[in-house]
């Protein structure tokens, strides 16, 4: 996964320093290099580079112009160089081009294009796109048809866009990865982007590109075709609707910190929200033949804290799904069903794919996203938004909270007890907020104690096992160290063995039904020498270390996550890592 970015008309006059402004903002796709083209003079010009675009100075040798594209990359074909950067040039650089996604079919095109003797100079699978073109443009003197016509071979799920020497025009076409187009009408700027925040400060109108349609663009004019027809569609334009919180670290070091910091915010947002709509998917979850919940990473994790809800507060069957792994309950799915669907991007490919086949197969959907115009909010029957405002951090904090808030406050209507949710939640932002601006030093001090571990261990059970999951994700990403996070009571039957002298392990724990289990792992682990770090309002005689967190009832899991997205936060500060942005991962993964 990638992003992309365009702008026709620039009114700076410099479209160059707009599309790397834009690619900043589209950085948490892909991080491992850029690239920038304009169009000057009627030639086209790139400037592209491994590497982070934040340290990136090139594109300052590049002339003033009112349009250009660009793309800030994660690389999935082809080694992270130079040359490998998008945008690629056509043989007689008369359009250039750059792509987020994957060709799974480049292999087959690549070897009958060389047949027909062309050459390749990168090892991308983009590449194959700018030769499949070029090979159209023989039979069509037609750029958008030969877009068209090529676009139509590859296979997987693509969007890309190019920048044309002679007509001055951006053409983009999608068929799975987001494609987004803002207008400015005051300026007459338009921009191209794989997601809506990027260009919010500039527009506030926004088209949302579905798949299996081509834009083309230039001067004021944006035109819609269908790839399959080639016929010219109608499109509507939306607005943004952006919440408050600012595309800056306001005075944090880091996003992570400001958002963890948001998350009272994020659950107040959800407060807000109207009922009717709640009340709406409750009774559909009441209806329903069976109730899955789905999501990848982080989102996974909340989608299986909301079955859990489900399960225990309104005694309802909900199995909960990794995007990545459903394939095995495609014979299973059927009109009557209903899948909850959390998800920060709304356009993560593993849960798409799944989305999509339910909905042929007559299931109904629920989205709960936080960015918005993307794909799964436009496919879903019931749709919400997060509106916990941008999350620029790769990691997930603020929206993990959300989502399972959300679910939380679904579970709660389903079971006609929205009134006391309510009220929970106000008391459970309260109590987050306190806790964050009480010294975290404990949190830091813990920090400092983990940073030589190899491996850190976490249990949990019941309301708490997706927390301490959740934990290990977050453990994981920011200090590249093993974390695994076992439910309490299976603990005995393997992972002991490795529980020597001094291993941390960080147990999450509430005075609810399974305390004395959770004491029974505690002690057993204590005994082979464990340093136990407990999270939890109350003390335990075994506890190394005791992290005291307020007890919230219900909603205590969600409490229970701050600490331990803290603790990520600091073992990754400590260790000298960009938090925000951690090595290899993506925070919208449009590819499978
Ligand atoms: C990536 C991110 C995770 C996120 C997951 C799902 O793997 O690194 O933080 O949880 O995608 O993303 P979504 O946008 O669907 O919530």
């Amino acid at each position: 996964m990638c992003g992309i970015f365009g702008v026709v008309n620039d009114k700076s006059g410099d479209a160059a320093k707009t599309v790397l402004l834009g690619l900043k903002r589209l950085e948490y796709r892909g991080y491992d290099s850029w690239g920038i083209a304009v169009q000057s003079k009627g030639n086209i010009l790139i400037a592209k580079r491994a590497g982070k675009i934040s340290e990136a100075d090139d594109w300052k040798k590049l002339p003033k112009s009112s349009i250009g594209i660009g793309h800030t990359r994660w690389a999935t074909t082809g080694a992270v160089t130079d040359i490998n950067a998008h945008p690629h040039f056509s043989t007689d650089k008369s359009f250039a081009l750059a792509q987020n996604g994957i060709v799974e079919n480049y292999e087959d095109l690549k070897k009958s294009l060389s047949k027909k003797g062309y050459k390749f100079v990168t090892q991308t699978d983009t590449e194959v796109i700018v030769r499949l073109i070029e090979d159209e443009l023989k039979k069509t003197a037609y750029l958008l048809s030969a877009v068209r016509n090529a676009f139509l071979q590859l296979e997987g799920r693509n969007t890309i866009i190019i920048l044309a020497k002679h007509s001055g025009e951006i053409i983009a076409a999608r068929n799975g990865s987001p494609l987004v187009i803002g207008t400015n009408p005051q300026t007459a700027e338009i921009f191209f982007s794989s997601d809506a925040l990027s260009f919010a400060e500039m527009t506030k109108k926004l088209i949302v590109v579905d798949n299996g349609k081509i834009v083309r663009c230039s001067d004021n004019r944006v035109e819609l075709f269908d790839i399959k027809t080639g016929s010219k569609e109608n499109y509507k334009l939306e607005d943004i609707k952006i919440e408050k919180s600012k595309i800056d670290k306001e005075g944090y070091d880091y996003f992570m910190l400001k958002e963890i910091h948001e998350e009272p915010f994020a659950i107040r947002q959800l407060i807000k929200q109207n009922g009717l709509d709640y009340a709406k998917l409750a009774s559909e979850i009441k209806k329903a033949k069976t109730v899955y919940a789905i999501g990848s990473g982080t989102a996974g994790v909340a989608a299986a804290q909301t079955a859990f809800y489900l399960r225990e507060i309104a005694k309802i069957n909900c199995i909960s799904l990794v995007g990545a792994d459903a394939r095995d309950y495609y014979n299973l799915f059927s009109k009557g069903d209903l899948i909850l669907a959390p998800s920060q991007s709304g356009e993560t490919a593993d849960v798409l794919e799944v989305l999509e086949y339910a909905k042929k197969k007559g299931v109904k959907i629920a989205s709960f996203v936080n960015m918005p115009g993307s794909m799964m909010t436009r496919i879903a029957d019931y749709k919400f938004m997060a509106q916990a405002g941008p999350e620029i951090c790769v990691l997930s904090t603020k929206v993990f909270v959300s989502q399972i808030v959300w679910g939380y406050l679904v579970v709660k209507t389903t079971v006609g007890q929205v009134a006391e949710a309510k009220t929970n939640l106000k008391e459970l932002a309260k109590k987050i907020e306190s806790y964050l601006q009480s010294d975290s030093k404990q949190v830091k001090q813990l920090a400092k104690k983990l940073i030589n571990s190899h491996d850190i261990f976490l249990m949990g059970k019941y309301q708490n096992y997706q927390i301490v999951r959740e934990g290990m994700i977050k453990i994981i990403e920011d200090s590249y160290k093993h974390a695994q996070a076992i439910p309490a009571g299976d603990l005995k039957h393997y992972a002991i063995t490795l529980i020597e002298e001094g291993i941390p392990v960080i147990v999450v724990m509430n005075n609810d039904k399974v305390k004395s289990d959770i004491n029974n792992a505690i002690n057993e682990v204590r005994a082979r020498g464990a340093y136990v770090i407990g999270i939890s309002p109350e003390a335990h005689e075994n506890f190394s270390l005791h992290l005291k967190v307020p007890d919230c009832g219900e909603t205590s899991a969600v409490m229970n996550i701050v600490p331990l997205q803290l603790l990520a936060y600091y073992l990754g500060t400590m260790l000298g890592h960009d938090v925000d942005k951690p090595r290899n991962i993506a925070k919208s993964v449009t590819v499978k």
